[in-house]
């Protein structure tokens, strides 16, 4: 692109202001500038100012809906579900997708958030328990669960590092798929792109919702469609405790047939920040915790129990075809107002302390309505879900920690294997996955 066009672009689209340092910059600090107005998504950039209108005003109610029925599979029936889920691995079709293109500003790590150290004793990052559980499940059924990992401009180099590092974990390196998700600019109140340096338009990413569009464009959908994948296993970077490609969940969703399948948990407490299930319209959807009021949020059934008793720790099993229904189809936008450093008119770097713009998000969610068959299924939160999201208190490492050890014990104590209160504990996914394959190992610890 050159300069001519990139002025009529940017003027015709009411950003002239992009260029307004032209004259000060060198040629590099030109081209890369160039380079990145080319990347504009002028349609998308439209959309999101029309979302300006509405910002700062509260959440929209949820309005009326009902909570989505949850399916409790239990004997039999989660035994065929197993088997189901247990065929489709050994036959290698299911994947694993991960979305680690998050910045992770909350808890505050100098890094990909999988570099995070979890492992209690060892130190050994988040990526580490994630990839040594696929590495488990090869060894366990015989084939490779594929792994595609998103990652973000921000942090795609540093997370390759990671695997590099440590030789893939283990995994061979011909069924790990990086892509990099898409990245957005941010706007001023008025709709005005943001330039972080005199040369330089601030973007960040586009969402964990921007997998879709990232899988399509990587030709990541076509390498699952190429091995024979037919499920794919969603999951977030920060729970180290989650069962990826849990057999019956995999099974559970291929049995019915389903578009896709969230896993869902009872809330720690009526007001815990988790999205929920519900049916709107005859349509499934998930409703936002910002959406929902207290009285919603607090109402009980006759029995005392919560009315929106789960929630959604965003664990998801997708039908190949229904992502690939999905790749090309336009996602709603969320905005947050946020602290931008912006420049100033003299070109200095300065951040506020208060919001002063706002970053647009897609969220995965928004693809459930359009699923036309959909299922949650209930999971035991203590074996399966703890994130690191914050830094101290509740999702934190040490609550990670703290459950993930606790998740062992019971591991060994089924196993026969008593450990006294306090002992530090690691198991390493590829030695054993569940309780029954650390009971077959015939452990004996005195
Ligand atoms: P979160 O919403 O918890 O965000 O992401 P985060 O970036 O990890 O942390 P904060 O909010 O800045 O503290 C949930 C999952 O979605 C991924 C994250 O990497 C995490 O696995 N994600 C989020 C993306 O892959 N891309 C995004 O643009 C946003």
């Amino acid at each position: 692109m050159t300069y001519e066009e990139a002025k009529t672009l940017l003027e015709t689209n009411g950003q002239g202001h992009v260029l307004r340092f032209w004259d000060a910059l060198d040629a590099a600090a030109r081209a890369a500038l160039l380079a990145q107005i080319e990347t504009l998504d002028f349609a998308s950039i439209a959309r999101m100012q029309g979302l300006l209108k509405d910002a700062g005003k509260p959440a929209a109610a949820a309005g009326a809906f009902e909570p989505a029925p949850v399916a409790v599979p239990e004997g039999e029936t989660q035994a065929a579900y197993r088997a189901k889920g247990e065929e489709l691995l050994r036959a290698g079709k299911v994947a694993a997708l991960l979305v680690a293109g998050g910045q992770g500003s909350r808890l505050g790590y100098d890094g990909p958030k999988g570099a995070y150290p979890i492992g209690p004793i060892s130190d050994r990052p988040l990526f580490w328990f994630h990839a040594r559980k696929l590495l488990g499940l090869k060894r366990t059924y015989g084939a490779p669960v594929p792994f595609y990992v998103m990652t973000s401009e921000t942090n795609d180099a540093a997370t390759r590092a990671v695997f590099e590092a440590n030789d893939y974990f283990g995994l061979d390196r011909a069924d790990v798929f990086f892509f990099v998700q898409g990245m957005w600019p941010a706007l001023t109140p008025e709709g005005k792109i943001i330039l972080d340096k005199p040369g330089h338009i601030f973007m960040s990413p586009d969402g964990h919702g921007g997998v879709l569009a990232a899988l399509e464009r990587s030709g990541a959908l076509a390498d699952m469609a190429r091995r024979g994948v037919e499920q794919v296993f969603f999951f977030q970077v920060d729970n180290p405790l989650v069962d990826i490609a849990d057999a019956a969940f995999v099974g559970f969703n291929a049995a019915h047939g389903a578009d896709m399948s969230l896993k869902v948990c009872k809330k720690r407490d009526a007001h815990e920040g988790m999205g929920v299930v519900v049916v709107r319209d005859g349509r499934y959807a998930m409703v936002e915790y910002s959406e929902l009021s207290d009285e919603q949020m607090e109402r009980t059934n006759p029995d005392g129990s919560l009315w929106l008793a789960y929630g959604s720790p965003a664990i998801h099993v997708f039908s190949l075809a229904f992502l690939r229904a999905e790749a090309d189809r336009p996602m709603p936008l969320h905005l947050a107002h946020k602290k931008i450093a912006m420049v100033d008119d003299a070109g200095q770097t300065v951040k506020p302390d208060k919001p002063n713009g706002y970053k647009f998000e897609k969220f995965i969610f928004d693809v459930i309505p359009n699923a036309k068959t959909l299922l949650t299924l209930a999971f035991d939160r203590t074996q399966e879900f703890s994130p690191v999201k914050n830094a101290e208190g509740n999702d934190s490492p040490a609550t990670a920690k703290r459950d993930l050890q606790a998740k062992w014990r019971g591991w060994f104590a089924q196993a026969g294997v008593s450990l006294p209160e306090g002992m530090p504990l690691e198991v390493d996914p590829a030695f054993a996955l569940d309780a029954a394959q650390l009971k077959a190992k015939g452990l004996l610890i005195g």
